[in-house]
């Protein structure tokens, strides 16, 4: 009777069809704060305020936004919980704090960065947790005008009318990771120590970079690499088949609560960043949505070249990426 747990499938698809108006409603907002910089009406100047570190930012358009969204939720559903990037930033607590009741995680503008330079990849992102799992994903990104959306049990979409990935049933490279592109981000932390999680992302990068016969041959030869400077916009784009993978520390789950929900109801495989000892036979565990440690690979289909089902070409290539990739250091407690 019910596909969720403590949610009929009706109370799904209504809660759905609320959290796609408010995803267009906040990034409405979003883009109207980004062109008053340069209408009649604005000055082009913006206010920036450092959380963490220079590079840890927050405007009036996250705060203002967080607060549209959270007063939304709060009077169509009092009795889910709420967590967002800003009211989670201004408390004390780095814990992981979603349980099994009903949660909204929401980042009222992801890319923040991006924003205040006025590339366009940024976005509002709403995801709504059921049991600890992500099964309605939202992210509005209104410079581009991509709506990406899904909902358990009815596909993921573009725009709401065009299903993810746009190129269904794709196999993945036999090769890979050489033919495909691979999304990663620099993120926030940037202590120049010599073996901090700065220096393993670069160390990683130039591994699944470099040719085949470089870095004591286990180059990966990626077709590109790119860093939207938007954890949740990665996603989207694993979702929609764009990148191949995704391989990222450091963010924080309402940065891909939604992108998680769109890339598995897509058909994507996400586990974590962190190689296991065993790369080659450790099982895969699911994604944990507070780990801050992410692995994303794109939708797929059967590969003919190699005989292998979607699931097993998925699996194979985040082992390619395993084999090349450093650990990286983000505990924190609850996760
Ligand atoms: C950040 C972006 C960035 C990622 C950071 C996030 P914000 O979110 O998603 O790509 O590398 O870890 O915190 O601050 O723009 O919401
Ligand atoms: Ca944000």
């Amino acid at each position: 009777m019910t596909s969720v747990q403590h949610i009929s499938d009706d109370e799904l698809a209504e809660i759905y069809t609320f959290a796609v108006q408010l995803g267009k409603d906040a990034g409405a907002i979003l883009m109207n704060f980004a062109r008053a910089r340069w209408s009649d009406q604005g000055d082009g100047e913006q206010v920036i305020t450092e959380k963490d570190s220079s590079v840890d930012i927050v405007t009036k358009a996250d705060e203002d936004v967080e607060a549209f969204i959270k007063s939304a939720i709060e009077k169509k559903y009092p009795t889910h919980k709420f967590l967002g990037e800003e009211s989670y930033s201004k408390g004390a607590s780095r814990d992981y704090l979603i349980g099994a009741e009903p949660t909204w995680c929401v980042d009222p503008l992801d890319g923040t960065v991006n924003y205040t330079h006025l590339f366009p990849m940024f976005c509002v992102s709403i995801g709504f947790i059921v049991g600890g799992q992500a099964v309605i994903g939202v992210i509005y990104a209104p410079f581009t005008a991509q709506l990406f959306s899904s909902c358990r049990g009815r596909g993921a979409w573009l725009n709401e009318t065009q299903r993810l990935p746009l190129i269904q049933n794709q196999p993945l490279p036999p090769n890979a990771p050489q033919g495909c592109v691979l999304s990663v981000e620099w993120g926030k932390d940037r202590k120049d120590k010599a073996d901090g999680n700065l220096h393993r992302k670069v160390d990683s990068f130039l591994t699944m970079a470099a040719e085949p016969a470089g870095r004591c041959g286990r180059g990966g030869m990626v077709h590109g690499v790119r860093s939207l400077g938007s954890a949740t916009l990665d996603l989207a784009y694993v979702a929609m088949g764009a990148f191949d993978i995704w391989w990222e520390g450091g963010c924080w789950e309402w940065d891909v609560a939604a992108g998680i929900a769109i890339v598995q109801e897509a058909g994507g495989l996400v586990t974590t960043a962190n190689p296991p000892e065993d790369t080659h036979d450790a099982p895969i565990e699911d994604v944990r949505l507070g780990s801050r440690l992410y692995l994303a690979i794109r939708p797929a289909g059967p590969s003919p070249a190699t005989g292998e089902s979607a699931r097993q070409s998925q699996e194979r290539v985040v082992r390619e990426v395993w084999r090349r990739v450093r650990h990286l250091d983000y505990s924190r407690p609850g996760a």
